[in-house]
């Protein structure tokens, strides 16, 4: 069986890892990959939202199954292209079709679907050119402060929460008037809920699911959860504060209803969902889905999973998943990732990384890396994951710090606070 893994992060770099583990695996391929997956696959170039570049990729190498790690791909149909392809159409692709995948792709259709399946979610009211009139009664309905998303994808930026009704109001202006783009044509405005966030997975084949290791990561790039968002600090599995009552709940207001709908919605969803929820209280909201694994969640779920994981992607391609096996290692994992100086503004590319031979203990997953010659060089925002297992989070956490230390690449950055609060 060879595999092709599209995508370019630590994610992709984990999932990388883990699946060169199965013994059903002959080669895997990423694309385009880092310099992480190129030690232990062949990367491709190719352009993951290309899909003649992916169809080319998958001919000329033989591959027998393909999971997509980005949501892009995903909401730009390419489960779509596959199914539509004569020779495509018998090569499975892990992830959600065009129409499933805008559980992620649109706000307003998630905040729709969530409602009409009574779960769990912020109050909201969606709005357009032709009803932005109406906005400043509804949000005279909610209370400061108040949460305004761009219904589309727009890199993670989407979404703004400011205190006061004439902020709201403008920053709906702004996005209708196209601060977004295309992402901005429709606004969703929901109530803001206090809580603590965190990550939950589970992978699917559309009749039944399984459930991942819980985790929670750190989306601001200061200590102490302050300053700008990025796509993710560090992260820690599993999460204290959900616990069995915690996720009995989850399952019962949360997964099974999103199961039932989807299915009472006549959608068919093969691969993996991410729930971000926040819990207030105690009690599970979901803040938003999105139609894949997240990053750096990944880094500390996969190695956690002591199974074979390619036994629950076979599932998914071959549809019983039920019947699969899925072992998890009660250890802590942690991940804390080195950044460029200046993300998520500007930085800097191409500054060699050296120290990556001196680590021990820890595994590194690459996020924005490349090759060039003989040294590794950092091509991106988040660099490297540092992730580490433990018998606590206090073990699992000062090995990825004590490694963290000996990762070296000019203006590095990393936050030094990770599971501060659980
Ligand atoms: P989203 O892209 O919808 O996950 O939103 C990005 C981030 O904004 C979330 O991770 C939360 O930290 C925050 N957020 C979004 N919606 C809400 C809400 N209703 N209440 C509080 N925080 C929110
Ligand atoms: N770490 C959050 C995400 O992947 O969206």
């Amino acid at each position: 069986m060879n595999i092709l893994i599209l995508g370019s992060g630590g994610r992709e770099h984990a999932l990388t890892w883990k699946l060169a583990q199965s013994k059903k695996i002959n080669r895997i391929f990423i694309g385009p990959g880092n310099a992480g997956t190129a030690e232990t696959g062949t990367n491709l170039k190719l352009d993951p939202e290309k899909f003649s570049e992916v169809r080319s990729a998958v001919l000329e190498n033989k591959i027998d199954l393909v999971i997509v790690g980005p949501e892009a791909p995903l909401t730009m149909g390419i489960h779509d292209f596959f199914l539509k392809d004569d020779i495509l159409k018998d090569i499975p692709l892990i992830g959600p079709d065009k129409s499933a995948a805008r559980l992620e792709g649109s706000k307003d259709f998630a905040k729709d679907f969530l409602m009409r399946h009574n779960i769990p979610t912020a109050a909201y009211k969606s709005f357009d050119k032709t009803t932005m009139h109406e906005v400043p009664a509804f949000l005279k309905t909610l209370t400061s402060p108040y949460v305004i998303k761009a219904d589309g994808l727009a890199a993670g930026k989407g979404v703004v929460i400011v205190d006061n009704i004439s902020e709201a109001e403008n920053e709906v202006a702004a996005m209708l008037n196209g601060k977004f783009g295309a992402a901005g044509q429709k606004v969703v405005i929901e109530q803001f809920l206090k809580g603590i966030e965190l990550s939950v997975f589970i992978i699917t084949d559309g009749f039944t699911y399984k459930l991942l290791p819980v985790a929670k990561d750190y989306k601001r790039i200061g200590e102490g959860d302050t300053g700008l968002n990025t796509g993710g600090m560090g992260a820690v599995s599993p999460v204290p504060f959900a616990d069995q009552k915690f996720m009995k709940k989850v399952a019962e207001r949360i997964i099974d209803p999103t199961m039932n709908g989807l299915s009472l919605d006549g959608i068919v969803y093969k691969g993996f969902i991410f729930f971000g929820l926040i819990n207030v209280e105690g009690e599970p909201f979901v803040i938003e889905y999105n139609a894949r694994l997240g990053d750096p969640e990944t880094e500390v779920i996969i190695p956690r999973i002591k199974s074979d994981f390619f036994e629950l992607i076979e599932g998914v391609a071959k549809g019983d998943l039920s019947v699969r096996e899925l072992e998890i290692d009660d250890r802590f994992v942690t991940t804390v990732m080195l950044v460029s100086g200046g993300y998520p503004g500007n930085y800097e590319k191409g500054k060699s990384i050296q120290g990556l031979d001196l680590t021990d203990g820890s595994v590194i997953f690459h996020s924005g890396t490349r090759k060039e010659e003989d040294s590794v060089v950092t091509s991106g925002g988040r660099v490297l994951a540092v992730s580490s297992w433990g018998s606590t989070m206090k073990e699992a956490l000062e090995k990825s710090y004590t490694n963290a230390a000996k990762l070296k690449f000019e203006g590095s950055y990393c936050r030094t606070d990770i599971g501060f609060d659980l």
